[in-house]
Parts: structure tokens; C-alpha cells; sequence
């Protein structure tokens, strides 16, 4: 879980919108974080206190003084933790911060904040558009804040347009990059991902179960860790990876092309597509009809997509997976020989919490120099981090620098 170990602090200013962060501190919760929600007197206007405090098993803290306050609170809380997030965050919120107004105890921890922050505003359309607005915003990203954009759509007040608090997924990815260290900043990260599809006819094809769950779960995580990450992906329902551009492709030769024309700007290439070995001879031009009791369909073989383009490698790392049913870390490390790679994740697939469509995935990294790091059952995510890891020690470092 992304959030595993991790302290939060929400603030939560007086928009409508607080009822929607809510949901954010119930999902902070179960990504794995401590969460300490506090909370401007105009927000306990729209949901209590004991919402959020019900929801993190925390106290809430909503004032500098009084009681239930802890002396220098407002100085400790933006230290002690790992990121604060500002959900919603509302036009008030932003021209106080921009201003360096610490009138309450949510803005005056966040002068003394010395942890990355996170503002999600969320407001009326024609407040959003306001040039002082606009102006506080940028203030405060020229500080170094992570200003999310709000959504368009139909607002509260009924008007369309941006103003909407981002979706609390767009908000936990956000977040859990500004916890997440940034050993891949600024690399470039190609991944493919899914299965292809060959076409027989205008509505039928040969594909296989690859569901791209692995392969976009690599794209996330190693955008997270600070990549430029590019996706190129067969036919999956997956939505894109924030942050990453995505490029759809349908067969291997498609997908082939892709590659070939990213690969000389990358660093790191990581194949995780499951590319059809075969796509039938001749593509019919109208749907074949049922005809005689047996039907032969001629296949011919597809260009094997990490062999040539490790042919051409330079400085890159070339990572390939091998699916099999048997003999796994043998006929992995034949892959690894035979296709010039670097790393190849051996991926039991026959089992039914391992491979494919799943959630989870067991598998074995091999790499040269006999590396050999056997994992247990764990989900997608974590899978990409451990590869990634591998991948991070094997990138060259950069001319003057370390290699994160
Ligand atoms: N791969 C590829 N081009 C292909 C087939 C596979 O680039 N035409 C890549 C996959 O993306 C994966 C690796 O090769 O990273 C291993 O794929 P796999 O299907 O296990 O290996 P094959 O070489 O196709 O061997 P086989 O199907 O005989 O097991």
C-alpha cells in the first residue's frame, strides 16, 4: 500500500466540498496511513469533527486554544508528518497561504509547515477563474506547492465548469508521489503493457488473457518514484496511469512500431506486454461465415519485439517477463540469454492468485552475474517496486550525478 507507515495531515477548509474529503481520510486510512484531519471553524459548518474522527480513530484538532488544544500544535503537526494535503482547499485557504496569513490553527500550521503539501482546491467556477485567484495559485506553485487542478463539471451552486474537487483517486496518486522517494526522477521509463489483438476478420481476432494490470501498475509506480513515464498499451479497460502518457496500440506489429520509435530516448524498457506470438496469414476483408465443419486458419510468426530492440540497445536496461506454466526460473533465464536482457521477471501463470487478470502476482527476478531474487505472493504494485528497484541499481549514472 502506498501509505503504509506513512503520517498524514488533512486539512479540510469550508467548501460543500469537505463531505467529499471524507472519503479521502477513509481511503488514506486503508491505503495504510495515520491521518490527523484538521479542520477551519467554517468547515465544521458541513461536516462535524466526529466524521472525520470516527473515520481515522484520531482526535480532530480544530482550534489553537481552548480545550482538546495542545500547546505549539500548530508548530509540531506540519513537521511530524510525511505530506499534508489540503482538501478542499477553498479560495479563503489559498489567498491566506499566499498572503502568509496564520489567523487559525490550520493556517498557521501550514507557515510552519516544513513537509511537502499538497492544496486541492475546490470552489464556484467564476471564483476558480478570479485573477486573484489565479494569481495565489501561482504564487504558491512558484514556492514549490503541489496545486492540484480542479475538475470541470456541475458544480454545487448548480454552474458548470472548473471547480470541482479532484476525484479522491487523482488525489491519493498526487499525494503518494510527494511521499514516495524520488530514485527515478526525470529517467525515462518505457512499459508496454497488455495483450494484442490479431485480427482474422472485421469482428474477430486471436488475443490472449493478459489483462495489462502488471504492466500499468509498473507505469504508476514508477511514476511515483519521479519517472517520465511513457505506456505503451494493448487493448485493456485499465484507465491510463495519472501522470503518464499512454499510447494505445492493437497488434504486436503496432505495438513493435511504437517501441522502436520511443526506445533511442529511453533508459529503461520494461516489457510486460503479453504480445501474440502469431497473427493469421491473411486478414479477411468481410466476416467469415460459417461454412463447411472445419475451418483452417493459417498463422504466421510476429516480430519478437524485445529481441530486436535489444539488438539495439545502448545504455538502456532491457527488462522482459517470461509467463510460463513450468520449469519457470530455467526457462526464464534462457529468455534473459537468449534475448540480450538484463532482467526477466519469471511469472508463474497457472495458478489462480498469480498471472493473469489478478490482483497479485509471485514471481522471480533473474538478472546477469546469476542475480536471482525470488518473492512472495504480493500485489501488482508492490511486484513493480521490487523490479523497479533492480532496474534502478542497473541504470547508469548520469554525467555529474548519482543515479537517482
Ligand atoms: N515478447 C516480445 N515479442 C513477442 C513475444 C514476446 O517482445 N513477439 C516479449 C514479452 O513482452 C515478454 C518476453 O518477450 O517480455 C517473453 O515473452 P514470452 O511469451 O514468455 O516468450 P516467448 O519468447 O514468446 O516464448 P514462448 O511463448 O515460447 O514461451
Amino acid at each position: 500500500m502506498a501509505f503504509t507507515g506513512k503520517r498524514i495531515l488533512l486539512g479540510v477548509s469550508g467548501g460543500i466540498a469537505a463531505y467529499k474529503a471524507a472519503e479521502l481520510a477513509r481511503r488514506l486510512v486503508s491505503g495504510g496511513a495515520a491521518v490527523k484531519v484538521v479542520m477551519t471553524r467554517a468547515a465544521q459548518e458541513f461536516v462535524t469533527p466526529l466524521t472525520f474522527q470516527a473515520l481515522t480513530g484520531e482526535e480532530v484538532a480544530t482550534t489553537m486554544f481552548g480545550p482538546g488544544s495542545e500547546p505549539l500544535e500548530h508548530v509540531a503537526l506540519g513537521q511530524k508528518v510525511d505530506a499534508l494535503v489540503l482538501a478542499p482547499a477553498t479560495a479563503n485557504l489559498l489567498g491566506k497561504m499566499a498572503a502568509g496569513i496564520g489567523d487559525d490553527l490550520l493556517t498557521t500550521i501550514l507557515l510552519a509547515a516544513t513537509k511537502p503539501i499538497l492544496v486541492c482546491p475546490a470552489m464556484n467556477c467564476e471564483m476558480w477563474a478570479n485573477p486573484a485567484v489565479q494569481e495565489n495559485v501561482a504564487r504558491l506553485r512558484d514556492r514549490g506547492l503541489t496545486v492540484l487542478q480542479p475538475e470541470a463539471g456541475e458544480l454545487a451552486c448548480g454552474a458548470v465548469g472548473y471547480g470541482r474537487l479532484p476525484e479522491p483517486e487523482t488525489i491519493l496518486e498526487a499525494l503518494a508521489k510527494l511521499v514516495t522517494p524520488q530514485d527515478l526522477a526525470g529517467r525515462r521509463i518505457l512499459v508496454t503493457a497488455g495483450p494484442t489483438h490479431e485480427d482474422m476478420d472485421p469482428v474477430r481476432f486471436l488475443t490472449n488473457r493478459s489483462s495489462g494490470k502488471q504492466g500499468y501498475a509498473l507505469a504508476k509506480v514508477a511514476w511515483r518514484r519521479g519517472a517520465e513515464v511513457c505506456l505503451i498499451s494493448g487493448p485493456s479497460h485499465l484507465p491510463a496511469p495519472q501522470g503518464v502518457e499512454r499510447l494505445e496500440v492493437r497488434s504486436a506489429r503496432e505495438m513493435l512500431d511504437a517501441v522502436l520509435a520511443r526506445f533511442p530516448q529511453t533508459e529503461a524498457l520494461l516489457m510486460a506486454a503479453a504480445v501474440g506470438d502469431y497473427h493469421p496469414t491473411s486478414r479477411a476483408e468481410h466476416k467469415i461465415k460459417r461454412g463447411s465443419q472445419e475451418l483452417t486458419v493459417h498463422l504466421t510468426q510476429n516480430p519478437d519485439i524485445l529481441k530486436e530492440v535489444a539488438a539495439l540497445k545502448k545504455r538502456q536496461v532491457v527488462v522482459g517477463f517470461a509467463a510460463e506454466t513450468r520449469d519457470l526460473e530455467a526457462t526464464a533465464r534462457r529468455k534473459l540469454e537468449d534475448k540480450g536482457l538484463d532482467l526477466i521477471v519469471a511469472n508463474q501463470v497457472n495458478r489462480p492468485d498469480s498471472g493473469f487478470a489478478v490482483d497479485t502476482n509471485e514471481v522471480a527476478i533473474i538478472g546477469r552475474k546469476n542475480l536471482l531474487v525470488r518473492l512472495p505472493l504480493l500485489s501488482k504494485e508492490e511486484v513493480a517496486a521490487k523490479v523497479l528497484d533492480q532496474v534502478v541499481a542497473l541504470l547508469p549514472t548520469r554525467q555529474g550525478g548519482k543515479s537517482a
